[in-house]
């Protein structure tokens, strides 16, 4: 039988198990312990009910306050929407002008304008719309059709070269392949390009008269180029596609020509007006 004894050292009493001689102490827990335990037993039950908890065949206990993480989200992304909408919907009821106009409006149609540009654009035009060989630069003040809000707009809508039928169209003669022009005279209308490209045109030249006879109808003149028909200017040393002897030659003889998609078939309105307005605060906007 087992008998519980009080232990001389500790002072406590014994369980009254005894293996071989070994007895056991009955210590108490200590007090504190046991009251974190009460409590963490009470906060639970409350936490049972006020909060989701249980699983249930179809679904799980929701709780008295109702609360869900996926619900907070929702909310949070509802707020978020509003917002955005708020704006949208300016953005949408305003023209590319009004927009530049307004701090704001500005301010939000930039950061639009840059994620879309990011997305859609940069993989042709370089991030920040540097370009790269054939696809121009977006952010100097060399334009092919325009640099005007107004006119950047009606490009980046309907595209250049494209099956649309307001996309931008024109087409530079293959003057060699074609046989327009002979070898020798599509030389020499290199050598005037080149300068006319160095400001130094090349005044009386055979090259001259190749040029105003051939070329300047699209490129004008004095080689400003014309904006109605994407004619670059050949008047400076920006270039779509280089501006070797070699690579003039090779435009004259079998030209080269850039196209571009019609934004309208793919982005909605207002994201086209917010890159209008973000590709005319590049830096070279007109
Ligand atoms: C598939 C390649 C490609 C993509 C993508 C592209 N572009 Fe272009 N873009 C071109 C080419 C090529 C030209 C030049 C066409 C020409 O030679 O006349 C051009 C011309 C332009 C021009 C006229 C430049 C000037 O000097 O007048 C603007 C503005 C423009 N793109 C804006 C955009 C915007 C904004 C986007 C994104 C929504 C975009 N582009 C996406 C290829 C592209
Ligand atoms: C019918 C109009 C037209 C005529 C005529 C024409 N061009 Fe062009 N030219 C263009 C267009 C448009 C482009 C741009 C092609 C593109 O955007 O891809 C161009 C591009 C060029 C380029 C490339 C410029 C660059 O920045 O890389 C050169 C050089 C050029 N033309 C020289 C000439 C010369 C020289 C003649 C005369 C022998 C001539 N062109 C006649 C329309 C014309």
């Amino acid at each position: 039988m087992a008998t519980i004894e009080k232990d001389s050292v500790s002072g406590q009493n014994t369980t009254g198990h005894e293996w071989d001689g070994i007895k056991e102490l009955n210590t108490p827990l200590p007090k504190w312990w046991v009251y974190v335990f009460w409590a963490s037993v009470v906060w639970a039950i409350g936490y049972w009910v006020m909060m989701p908890a249980w699983p249930t065949l179809n679904g799980y206990t929701k709780g008295y306050l109702g609360y869900s993480s996926r619900g907070e989200l929702e909310k949070d992304l509802a707020e978020q929407k509003k917002s955005r909408s708020a704006w949208l919907s300016k953005i949408e009821a305003s023209d590319v002008g009004a927009i530049e106009k307004d701090k704001d409006l500005l301010r939000y149609a930039m950061a639009g304008g840059k994620i879309a540009f990011n997305e859609n654009c940069a993989p042709c035009h370089g991030v920040g719309g540097v370009g790269a060989y054939g696809y121009p630069a977006l952010a100097d003040d060399e334009w092919l059709w325009g640099g005007a809000l107004a006119e950047i707009e009606q490009t980046i809508k309907f595209g250049v070269r494209n099956t649309n039928s307001s996309s931008r169209q024109s087409e530079m003669p293959k003057f060699g392949a074609d046989g327009i022009l002979k070898d020798d005279q599509i030389g020499q209308a290199a050598d005037y390009v080149l300068s006319l490209a160095s400001k130094a045109p090349a005044k009386g030249s055979a090259g001259e008269t190749v040029y105003t006879e051939n070329c300047a109808a699209c490129h004008a003149e004095d080689g400003s180029g014309n904006k109605d028909l994407g004619a670059p200017a050949l008047n400076n040393q920006i270039w779509l596609y280089k501006g070797t002897k070699k690579d003039i030659v090779d435009q004259i003889t079998k030209p080269k020509h850039g196209a571009m998609p019609a934004w309208t078939e793919r982005l909605d309105a207002s994201t086209i007006k917010m890159l209008a307005v973000y590709v005319h605060n590049l830096g070279g906007g007109k």
